[in-house]
């Protein structure tokens, strides 16, 4: 699913990006080789990494 539709962003890109030490969307937007533009999707997006991050921190427990 596409949640940046100015970069063509896909959830994956965003939970890889998260995985890879991406704490806020002003950090996803260049680990995709992009830079932020219209910032529709900065809220779509911290809700991923909020949740890519709880899965991550059960998965340590
Ligand atoms: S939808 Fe992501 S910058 Fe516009």
């Amino acid at each position: 699913m596409y949640v940046c539709l100015c970069n063509r962003i896909t959830d994956q890109q965003v939970r890889d990006a998260a995985l890879a030490g991406a704490s806020r969307p002003a950090e996803i937007y260049p680990a995709c080789g992009c830079a932020a533009q219209c910032g529709t999707c900065a809220s779509t997006m911290r809700r991923l990494i909020d949740e890519h991050l709880v899965k991550i921190a059960a998965a340590a427990d």
